[in-house]
């Protein structure tokens, strides 16, 4: 044997590249990028799309083609694979992501990724992992992560839907409930899938059959108009499925971007408006009072400021979390980190574009003491890389939905499967995932 490695294996060659538009969700058209390799490795991706977008997030190419899908078309960034994607990535080596993800960025010329796709770009991103993947015969946690993945994340599990997805008065978007108690990942999932089913019951007798509809996560969207009356159903849920507030915490997603105005400069929220300093204190007020264990944007995408200071006053006992003001993107990071603006932030791939810009961002802000949480979008698919991704990178922590439709426990599933594969090696962190 000798110890200088070569890597003259032609196998992991791309040879083919393919796309085509699926459906998302929501039932929405979106990208899927099959790669095949040389040695017969096949990864194929598909692109997830949000609804409570981030105003600075990378571009999501459609067609605004009227009579198709009513402008929502993704075949212009199918092309855009099909065509030049394809001509500058088959022939590459599939293990040289960095490389690939840097052709991509020169390819689109764009500081958006707006010219071919963000959607384009971040399929064919990642299904070229995933060839190179299963050309060594490897599940993809293990490709990317190698001996030192084995911590499977904590979900935080949307299953109150407000905001824009959901069809109810609640300003806030997501309510989730966090099953640190479980001792795997699978009992943890158990855990919050008894307490869903216990909040699915209470919801019904309280407010009636269609209270149980589902949003967009997965999460119940019922007539409840009250920030604190979702949280007291949850907290009742909670008990009543027969566990303490110690094994499972509470969290919430504002999206607060949603429903600020930026005119008034207030936020409408429970009946009333709102400015900045009187949120400041309605958060503060709602941590000392439940078992809040995280706050996901707060306020608007760019008051920064309101952040810092939010976090300033709750930070030592819970995560403030920047996703749509971040949005995976590294300068939008540094200035967070720079100014002390949040303890951790949600990676979405697809607001960056690229394998290789994610992992640098979660890089970026582990190596600063930050919390990475890894996340779905609103609008899904059925492919599984986000679990993948936790995994590789000990994130701790993942946000997928409820423990309802497909496309959520495909997720959730996966996460089943890896913890499976990794037998005692498996660890599951627990509260201290939310521990420094
Ligand atoms: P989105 O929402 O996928 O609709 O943007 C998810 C989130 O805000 O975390
Ligand atoms: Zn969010």
């Amino acid at each position: 044997m000798s110890n200088i490695l070569f890597e003259t294996d032609t196998n992991f060659e791309i040879v083919d590249l393919r796309a085509r538009q699926v459906l998302d969700s929501r039932g929405n058209p979106t990208v899927e990028v099959e790669v095949l390799t040389l040695g017969g490795g096949i990864g194929i991706a598909k692109a997830p799309s949000g609804a409570s977008k981030g105003i600075h997030e990378a571009w999501e190419k459609r067609d605004k083609d009227d009579k198709r899908f009513f402008g929502k078309g993704v075949f212009s960034a199918v092309r855009a694979v099909e065509e030049e994607i394809a001509d500058s990535l088959i022939g590459m080596d599939s293990r040289y992501q960095k490389e690939i993800d840097e052709e991509l960025i020169r390819l689109d010329g764009t500081e958006n990724k707006s010219r071919l796709g963000a959607n384009a770009i971040v399929a064919t991103s990642l299904a070229v992992a995933k060839a190179a993947a299963d050309t060594y015969g490897m599940p993809l946690f293990r490709y990317l992560g190698g001996v030192q993945a084995n911590t499977l994340p904590v979900p935080m599990m949307n299953i109150i839907n407000g905001g824009k997805h959901a069809g109810s008065k609640l300003a806030i978007q997501e309510f989730m409930i966090v099953p640190v108690g479980g001792e795997s990942f699978f009992d943890a999932l158990r855990i919050g899938c008894e307490v869903y089913y216990t909040l699915k019951g209470l919801l019904k007798d309280k407010y009636g059959k269609s209270a149980i509809n589902v949003g967009d996560e997965g999460g119940f969207a019922p007539p409840i108009d009250l920030t604190e009356d979702a949280i007291k159903a949850l907290l009742e849920a909670i008990e009543k499925a027969g566990y303490s507030t110690d094994a499972v915490k509470l969290a919430m997603d504002a999206a607060a971007s949603s429903f600020y105005d930026e005119t008034k400069k207030v936020y409408k929220i429970d009946g009333k408006e709102i400015t900045a300093g009187e949120f400041i204190d309605f958060y503060v007020d709602l941590v000392n009072k439940y078992p809040i264990i995280s706050i996901e944007d707060p306020f608007f995408e760019e008051d920064y400021e309101s952040f810092a200071t939010l976090t300033k006053k709750v930070g030592n006992k819970i995560l403030i979390v920047g996703d749509d003001l971040y949005v995976t993107n590294p300068k939008r990071l540094q200035k967070g980190i720079e100014m002390n603006a949040t303890n951790a932030i949600l990676i979405k791939f697809n607001q960056i574009g690229t394998l290789t810009e994610t992992i640098e961002v979660i890089q970026m802000a582990q190596k600063h003491g930050y919390k990475t949480i890894i996340s779905h979008r609103s609008g899904e698919t059925e492919d599984t890389t986000i679990a993948d991704l936790a995994v590789a990178f000990n994130t701790g922590l993942i946000k997928t939905g409820a423990p309802a439709r497909g496309e959520r426990t495909a997720k959730y599933n996966q996460l089943i499967r890896i913890e499976d594969l990794l037998g005692d090696q498996a660890y599951y962190p627990g509260i201290n995932a939310f521990l420094k």
